[in-house]
């Protein structure tokens, strides 16, 4: 009997293995080629064989149903993980609801919720649009894409809550908007700096008029001054070469041309003052009314409202009371730039769809997130609702098969009538292999 089942059990090993290949190579989502991963990682042939074996000689129908059972995927097994995430799911270490992805994670979502509903009140009372804009750009502006290491690779970390990193020339002013961000930090411990930071500009640009910026959450703090960026990671204003000085600076944390300009749109918000960066004037018929303190020169006439006026502005450069700084002028004249901001002057929608996607890439650049996939605290009343789950960001560690692996397995497809180089359009034959296999098994077996 052992003699005429065994060949059965491995050629249906064998289709299963041949299907396993296929399958991840056409329908990575499909539920049989699930089975198939499930049926090789969790119950080899020879594993397989082996609790078949007690089966034969106890001749029970009810056994059947245990090799069935042991074929199935324990709810909590990494394959039915998988499974759960690749039917569009969400991953399980970051349902909503689960009290332990919310333990583990960097931040809170529901701290995150708050946090925002404040800084909306905070942003009402001071009008600190501008430099909440600035604080988060200046956490996330150290990031250097050539180095690997965190925090070593510098970005949105939280590590500009340090005096020492505060103390930088291009950070001048901007303690004061840590004060005011203080008090949102102590009320809500399950938010990080880092969080904080970024949650607080992309509210600022929403709440001025600006696009909705895609955000997620979940960045981890550095913990001590000593992981602070050395100075000099973000631009200057008036470097001897611009262009080239904002590709260096920018290109350095991932940028493009598109990307410079459309950020650069930010300075439709906000003023500079001389006894800060040293750029500006001390005041203009526009600012020394406030709101907010009053002083400092704006690059636009409305500049606490998002809008496209800065490149209108910056392009007509006619308003002696309006700021064009040398790397703001640079838009309209390096070739490469000044096709964006041209675009940018006539079409709002444009601008706004490029720079919210600039400014959320932005806003992630160097961070490390926890859960990975990050937290989102979109307003659709559930709470945490995780990223879609996106296959691509599971793969790079993916092992790469041996070559003997592969001809192995190219010679047990072959085997079922298959070949590699051309695969079958549909599951449906293999499909149909897998039943014709299962049957010859228990026919094999009730016959005995
Ligand atoms: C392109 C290179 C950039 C340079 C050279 C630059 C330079 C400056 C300077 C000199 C100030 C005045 C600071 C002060 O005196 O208080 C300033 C303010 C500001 N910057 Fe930039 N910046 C650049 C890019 C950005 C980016 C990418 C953003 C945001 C995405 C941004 C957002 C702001 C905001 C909102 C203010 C106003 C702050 C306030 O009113 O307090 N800047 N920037």
């Amino acid at each position: 009997m052992l003699a005429g089942t065994l060949p059965a059990v491995r050629f249906l090993g064998r289709v299963l293995a041949a299907h396993q290949v296929m399958a991840e190579r056409l329908y990575p989502s499909t539920s049989l080629s699930c089975i198939g991963a499930c049926f090789l990682r969790s119950a080899s042939k020879r594993a397989m064989i082996r609790s078949a074996l007690p089966l034969f000689a106890s001749r029970r129908l009810s056994s059947l149903r245990a090799v069935a059972a042991s074929l199935r995927p324990s709810p909590l097994d990494p394959v039915h993980i998988r499974l759960f995430q690749d039917a569009g799911g969400r991953s399980l270490s970051s349902s909503p609801g689960s009290a332990a992805a919310a333990k583990s994670a960097a931040s809170d979502p529901v701290q995150l919720r708050s946090a925002r509903e404040d800084i909306r009140e905070l942003l009402k009372a001071t009008f600190c649009h501008p430099i909440l804009v600035r604080l988060g750009w200046h956490d996330s502006g150290t990031y250097d894409k050539n180095i690997e290491e965190w925090p070593q690779r510098g970005g949105a970390n939280g590590s500009l809550r340090y005096d020492i990193e505060l103390k930088h020339g291009a950070n001048a002013g901007l303690v004061n908007a840590l004060r005011l961000l203080q008090p949102i930090k102590d009320k809500y411990s399950g938010v990080t700096y880092a969080d904080l930071f970024q949650l607080a500009s992309a509210t600022a640009v929403e709440e001025a008029g600006g696009p909705k910026i895609p955000m997620k959450y979940g960045r981890v703090d550095v913990i001590g001054p000593e992981l602070c960026p050395e100075e000099g990671k973000l631009p200057s204003a008036g470097p001897p070469s611009p262009a080239d000085h904002l590709r260096e600076v920018f290109y350095r944390m991932g940028f493009n041309d598109k990307e410079i300009v459309a950020l650069s749109g930010a300075h439709t918000l906000g003023r500079s003052r001389p006894e800060r960066s040293g750029w500006g004037k001390s005041e203009t018929k526009y600012t020394k009314d406030g709101p907010g303190a009053p002083g400092g020169q704006s690059w636009t006439v409305q500049w606490l409202k998002f809008d496209n006026s800065y490149f209108k502005d910056i392009k007509e450069q006619k308003d002696e009371d309006l700021l064009v700084l040398p790397t703001d002028a640079i838009l309209f004249d390096d070739p490469s730039f000044k096709i964006y901001s041209e675009e940018y002057a006539q079409d709002q929608d444009s601008f706004f769809k490029d720079y919210a996607e600039a400014h959320s890439k932005l806003s992630n650049l160097g961070a490390k997130f926890d859960p990975p996939e990050g937290i989102s605290i979109d307003d659709d009343g559930k709470g945490s609702i995780p990223e879609p789950f996106q296959a691509a960001k599971y793969s790079s560690g993916k092992r790469e098969l041996s070559e003997a692996m592969k001809q192995k397995i190219r010679r047990e497809y072959e085997a079922v009538g298959g070949s590699p180089d051309k695969p079958l359009k549909s599951n449906y034959f293999l499909n149909i292999m897998i039943a014709v296999a299962l049957l010859a098994f228990l026919t094999s077996l009730l016959g005995n």
